[in-house]
């Protein structure tokens, strides 16, 4: 059984790619910790929890970070509703998560598991950066880094023009990660447009499954079908989580570049975004391996099987 870690900001596409890997037989996820991000950190640890349930598994859910590392949180619930789970009535109150907080949990999860573990992180970075502050060792005894965040290959970013939501919300966060030394796999909001867009005819396919977390997956999507249709104009929802799950649980289908990175730490425009040295121009060392394609039905082949 691979070894997972699951970081997340839990809202509605953060719980679709936890069901896929907590679905998959594969892997073993050892823990989900919580970020504040889509919404404030109790809001999304109960989403976290509720989404354990649903699947009806056994994983423990670590609450960690309430606010960036030096900004004020600012949260997106235009984007994945009031209780992030785009406001279908769902009973997300009342839960409690396991004792522990998220970035001590990361911290002795790695070490105690050296080259083993897998870790993703499908919201801001504050959790991560946080145990790497603390325990620099992490970075070479942790497996993969899979990451969820930027616009890394092509395309604009999703809350300015030029960056993405995980990393515009803590920048300084994900410096500290990027220059850490970690194995790092970046897989782009781009990636989410091109290959991830719940079009009418995928999601008739979700559908047809009549499962309930395939119901699930869709129903919580409402806010943020609404958000797409009016600001980013895609053809249905996207799973930005859920194709960096993808990536996460089966690599061989993405195009990877080995490149430098870097992020704008500066106020907007230029706050958050992604600096990706693809022509090699600049000083950057090559820290990280960059999705430049995960084909969309790679994609949809594995988030239809998982499911089901
Ligand atoms: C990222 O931000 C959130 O809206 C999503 O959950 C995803 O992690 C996409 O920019
Ligand atoms: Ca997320």
């Amino acid at each position: 059984m691979r070894k997972f870690l699951i970081d997340t900001d839990t809202a509605s596409d953060d719980a679709v790619a936890l069901c896929m890997a907590l679905r998959e037989p594969d892997i073993e996820v050892l823990a989900i910790t919580v970020v504040a991000g889509n919404v404030p950190l109790a809001q999304a640890v109960q989403n976290a929890l509720y989404t354990v349930e649903l699947c009806d598994a056994d994983v423990p859910v670590y609450a960690g970070a309430s606010a960036p590392m030096l900004r004020d949180l600012v949260t997106a619930e235009d984007t994945h509703g009031q209780d992030g789970m785009g406001d279908i009535g769902l009973p997300l109150a009342g839960r409690t998560p396991t004792a522990g907080w998220a970035p001590e949990r990361i911290v002795e999860l790695i070490r105690s598991h050296p080259r083993e573990v897998t870790l993703v992180t499908i919201g801001p970075l504050t959790n991560l950066a946080t145990a790497l502050l603390w325990a620099p060792d992490i970075a070479t005894l942790v497996e993969r880094v899979v990451i969820m965040g930027g616009t890394g290959a092509h395309g604009p970013g999703n809350v300015t023009p030029s960056a993405e939501f995980n990393f515009w919300v803590d920048p300084e966060a994900v410096r500290v990660v990027f220059r850490s030394g970690m194995p790092l796999e970046v897989v782009g909001w781009d990636i989410s447009v091109a290959s991830a867009v719940v079009t009418p005819e995928r999601a008739a396919q979700v559908r047809a499954l009549g499962s309930v977390v395939g119901d699930f997956a869709l129903d919580i999507q409402a806010t943020l079908a609404s958000f797409v249709e009016h600001e980013t104009r895609l053809a249905g929802p996207d799973f930005p989580d859920p194709i960096a799950m993808a990536h996460a649980i089966d690599p061989s289908p993405a195009s990877i570049q080995r490149v430098g990175v870097d992020i704008a730490i500066g106020p907007d425009p230029m706050r958050g975004a992604l600096i990706v040295d693809h022509y090699g121009f600049s000083e950057l060392a090559v820290n990280a391996s960059i999705v430049t394609n995960y084909p969309e039905p790679a994609f949809f082949d594995m988030l239809l099987r998982l499911l089901a």
